[in-house]
């Protein structure tokens, strides 16, 4: 067998030194093409792992596996938003495939902005105003061109395991111009001529009782303000807050549930404190986070839907019973990571409820 032209390349070229010194009588030429095969078999071998290790994300099984998207499907209206929750953990954990598919929809849908509902940064929130955790779990992270737009935060339980008051400091913002947190603010949005929604961000993690609870030692109550001045203000504050508004379309945010049948299933002092007010003002949706799934809830008692997005990173959490998603109540449960899409006409508002491929789990159609 005549060695071929790649082969004599290889012998005089890279692969010389494998090459063995007895190589001109018959069987030698044959044994050093065999090993100039086999090295030359290791060398592509072994570009081919180099380039897998630079390109791993382009490799990544689930990136072959992109479901198709598009806007009309997707129900693209003159106001456009991702909700995303309980994230920040260096893009690891699959935090940085459900950024790229947010990257995608929110291309299509060509977004105003992100809503996160809260557990911004794991474990423990941030140290204070200058901590690396946030460029390595937020600025690093949501990188694609269609996430460079305002992220509207309200704050979760992991957040006051750390500096709460570091991440609704303003100074944060000149950080990363998208940041924007506060203990409670509104987001009053146009949706046409004569339409408007307004979203209401409210802090929830002072009513939840346990964390406050003496020996405690997750959760610090370091404000100068006592607890129940805070919540008494909350409560107040968003109750004057929708009194006055005259928005088509009222949507409070918050980290914790009010009714979920994920591993926090409902929270009792939200329903007690929160949900009267909601009801009175008659708010169209409740979003919160906690809970690591993507959860839609619709009782017969309650106008209110009532919307988890937590999948941003941490899910998975084997929280999914058939016994619950047969439920009448419920009209989606899915443990996996994900995140929702909002867009709303002057009398519809449409979401969809997105996994890590960018697929459409479920979709909930308000009309007005
Ligand atoms: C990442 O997402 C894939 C696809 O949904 C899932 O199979 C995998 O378990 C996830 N990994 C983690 C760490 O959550």
């Amino acid at each position: 067998m005549a060695p071929s032209k790649a082969l004599q390349d290889a012998e005089t070229g890279l692969l010389t030194n494998e090459v063995k010194p007895q190589q001109h009588d018959h069987h030698a030429t044959k044994h050093s093409w065999h090993t100039a095969a086999i090295a030359l078999a290791s060398f592509v071998l072994l570009l081919c792992v180099i380039f897998a290790f630079l390109h791993a994300e382009s490799l990544d099984p689930t990136h072959n596996d992109d479901h198709p998207l598009d806007a009309l499907r997707l129900d693209k209206g003159p106001l456009n938003v991702l909700v995303v929750g309980d994230w920040g953990r260096k893009g690891k954990y699959n935090q940085s495939l459900v950024a790229r598919q947010m990257g995608r929809v929110g291309k299509e849908l060509d977004i105003d902005f992100i809503v996160s509902t809260g557990d911004n940064f794991y474990d423990s929130g941030l140290t204070g105003v200058e901590d690396k955790l946030f460029k390595l779990s937020f600025t690093d992270v949501y990188t694609e061109e269609s996430l460079q737009k305002r992220w509207y935060a309200v704050l979760g339980n992991h957040d006051y395991r750390g500096d709460e008051q570091a991440e609704v400091n303003k100074r944060l913002n000149q950080r990363d111009s998208r940041w924007w947190c506060d203990y409670f603010y509104t987001i009053p949005v146009s949706v046409g001529p004569s339409s408007t929604m307004e979203f209401f961000m409210i802090d929830t993690n002072p009513m939840i009782e346990s964390y406050w609870t003496p020996g405690n030692i997750k959760n610090k109550w370091t404000r100068p303000t006592p607890r129940e001045e805070v919540i008494a203000s909350t409560l107040a504050n968003l109750n004057s807050a929708l009194e006055n508004s005259a928005a088509t379309w009222k949507i409070v945010v918050g980290h914790h549930t009010m009714y979920s049948y994920g591993p926090h299933r409902n929270t009792p002092e939200l329903i007690e404190k929160v949900l009267p007010i909601l009801e009175d003002h008659k708010v169209d949706l409740y979003i919160n986070g906690h809970d690591h799934c993507l959860e839609h809830v619709k009782r017969d008692d309650s106008d209110i839907h009532f919307v988890t997005s937590g999948g941003g990173s941490k899910a998975w959490k084997n929280s999914f019973h058939p016994e619950v998603q047969s439920r009448p109540d419920v009209k989606l449960y899915y443990d996996g990571q994900g995140f929702i899409s909002l867009s709303a006409c002057p009398s519809t508002v449409h979401i969809n409820f997105i996994d890590v491929t960018g697929k459409v789990l479920h979709k909930l159609h308000l009309e007005k």
